[in-house]
């Protein structure tokens, strides 16, 4: 075989003139009639090859063969273009090369999806042909991408000293909320090992073993509803530490992400991340998660509606409600009355029963709800509160607070991207800080843990804890970027009575705690430093920096909506001799 000298992507000025060999597919392929003209493509790009008969006539027999997705091994001479006949949209577009030689090495039926970008190809058909799909140079990229913030991210904690420590795939459920997959073993009937949701409580007795600089790029299984930013198996950027505070992790990190973000998209973060509370967030974006690419912050009209006629709103806040709003600026005349009225679509499945909107004009408003606020005093003050003037349009949820919140942040984002309020290449990072140590489960009548159950409190005071637990706030902290979630936090409790109290208040007996963590508790006995960590969800980090819609573009492998292996057909049945091995037996499906 006729051997690589050089990428085709990397065929620039310095090849002029050069002998190469080039191995690669064949991407198109022209047939002028005693000219052929291909682009070859490789890892690192395509070029674009010509076979004549001047050149190489015994081999032009073998050029007619060529067909798309064939592998080939071409040899000639790199020419620069006649200036006409330059592509300036190809990276290689000044140059050609004039085949001397051709190898056929292997053909190629017609693949069922176009290696291209851009193409329209259905996801079922791109994840059943994977090898294919990830053929087409956007996807290539990602997966380049996805290694240079891996490989930023290992260097970067190397300098500091951290070191990279694995941790078991089979091990016990851990309780970081979701559903475990579990893994049946023939060694126990009924016994399984889970697969860990994350290996929290590795890298905490990693620190009791005094690492205390741990790090590991790890696979994490959760079992839960899937949507365009999770998988069953994902991936963690894990982090622990000794002896640091939060602000001292939270330091690191944010130098981290900056280098990854220079190194990758050659953004340079000059100013500190922002950090904004968790009450802030609620309150302002009605998420804990704040896009703050943009403004367009909610507003309070609570107070306010108490005493306006327009009963929807009075009678919200006086049931213990809210009204909430949020201005879309200078964009009224966008909107018709259907067209607003359409937008109700968008918060009806957070619960909202309605959306109320007006339009602001000069001194007065416009729209359905108007004629509620048509004092001199209305305008002033809804104007005032909205930081609302002419031409802007005003949307209202009234409801409880939950509702009102999602209901507007949901809204917030669909206008903000819509109307393009910010620069979609932009990274925002944010640190939510002050969390809620607990969160109350309506459903269970308990409280859960908000992070989860190693996080320490702010205040360590016992009795304060037990007496209040909803007023509890942790040492807990998120990274937020444009939007999304991209790693959680916290500092941890590593006292044996403090993490017991917990516990306690979170329902666990003493018996649960001590068949389930009674490993961690007797490990605190032994002379446990203070320790904190964080972990970042690498493929929503890359996600973003790819700007691509969902995780899924971003793994090599994932799994459908549905968490479906389509190209392996995986979760799939199994020889029943294996059931048997496994002390197993499959219930009859309900149907
Ligand atoms: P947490 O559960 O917040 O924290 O997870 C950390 C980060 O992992 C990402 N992530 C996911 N990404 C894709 N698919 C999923 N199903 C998925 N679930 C979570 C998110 C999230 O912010 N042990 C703690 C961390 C710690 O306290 O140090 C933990 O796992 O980006
Ligand atoms: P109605 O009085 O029910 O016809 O509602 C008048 C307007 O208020 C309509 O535009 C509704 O969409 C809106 N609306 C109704 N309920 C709510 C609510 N809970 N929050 C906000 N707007 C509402």
């Amino acid at each position: 075989m006729l051997q690589r000298t050089i990428y085709c992507g990397s065929i620039n000025q310095d090849s002029v003139d050069q002998t190469v060999i080039l191995n690669g597919w064949v991407q198109r392929r022209r047939d002028l009639g005693g000219l052929i003209f291909i682009d070859l493509r490789d890892r690192e790009g395509h070029v674009q090859v010509i076979f004549n008969a001047d050149e190489m006539a015994d081999k032009m027999p073998v050029a007619e063969k060529l067909r798309s997705e064939y592998v080939i091994a071409v040899k000639g001479l790199v020419k620069e273009r006649e200036e006409a006949t330059k592509n300036p949209n190809m990276a290689t577009g000044d140059y050609e090369v004039i085949a001397q030689d051709l190898e056929i090495i292997n053909t190629a039926k017609t693949p069922p999806l176009y290696i291209e970008d851009d193409t329209e190809t259905d996801e079922e058909i791109r994840l059943n042909y994977r090898y294919l799909d990830l053929r087409r140079p956007k996807m290539l990229a990602n997966l380049k991408l996805r290694h240079q913030v891996t490989h930023t991210v290992r260097n970067f904690l190397d300098d500091l000293g951290f070191l990279d420590v694995e941790t078991p795939m089979l091990t016990r459920s851990t309780p970081e909320g979701a559903r475990d997959y579990l893994v049946p073993t023939r060694r126990g009937a009924g016994k399984f090992y889970a697969l860990p949701q994350s290996p929290q409580i590795f890298k905490q007795l990693l620190m009791g073993a005094g690492i205390e600089k741990y790090y590991q790029i790890v696979k994490c299984f959760r079992d839960e509803d899937l949507r365009g930013d999770r998988q069953p198996e994902f991936t963690q950027i894990d982090i622990e530490t000794s002896f640091m505070t939060d602000e001292d992790i939270m330091g690191f990190v944010e130098e981290m992400l900056k280098k990854v973000a220079k190194e990758t998209k050659g953004i340079e973060i000059t100013e500190d991340f922002p950090k904004m509370t968790y009450d802030e967030a609620m309150a302002n974006y009605g998420n804990d998660k704040p896009d703050i690419r943009f403004e367009m912050t909610l507003k309070d009209l609570s107070e306010f509606s108490q005493n306006t006629e327009f009963g929807v709103f009075k009678n919200t806040v006086a049931n213990g409600g809210q009204v909430k709003g949020i201005a879309l600026k200078g964009l009224a005349d966008e909107y018709t009355r259907r067209t607003a009225d359409d937008l109700q679509a968008i918060v009806e499945p957070y619960g909202a029963k309605g959306l109320a909107w007006m339009k602001v004009e000069d001194g007065e408003f416009s729209g359905p709800i108007a004629r509620f606020f048509n004092t001199a005093e209305d305008y002033a003050i809804i104007t005032e509160t909205m930081e609302a003037e002419a031409g802007d349009i005003l949307f209202f949820v009234a409801d409880q607070s939950e509702v009102v919140a999602a209901s507007l942040a949901e809204l917030r984002l669909h206008l903000g991207k819509k109307h393009a309020l910010y620069n979609p290449e932009e990274l925002a990072f944010l640190w939510v800080v002050d969390w809620p140590l607990y969160e109350y489960d309506e459903e269970d009548e308990r409280y859960v843990a908000m992070h989860h159950p190693f996080t320490a409190p702010q205040n360590m005071d016992l009795s304060e804890l037990e007496a209040n637990p909803g007023d509890a706030r942790a040492q807990a902290y998120d990274i937020v970027l444009n939007g999304y979630e991209i790693g959680g936090g916290s500092i941890r409790i590593f006292e044996k009575e403090l993490q017991e109290k917990m516990f306690e208040v979170l329902g666990f007996t003493e018996k649960e705690v001590r068949a389930q963590f009674g490993f961690l508790m007797d490990a605190f006995e032994y002379g446990f430093p203070p320790h904190g960590g964080i972990a970042l969800g690498l493929d929503r980090l890359v996600m973003i920096l790819a700007g691509e819609p969902n995780i899924r573009e971003v793994i090599a492998f994932p799994k459908t909506g549905r968490g479906v292996d389509l190209l392996m057909d995986a979760p799939s049945d199994v020889d029943p001799s294996q059931l048997d091995e496994l002390h197993l037996n499959i219930k009859k499906s309900k149907k």
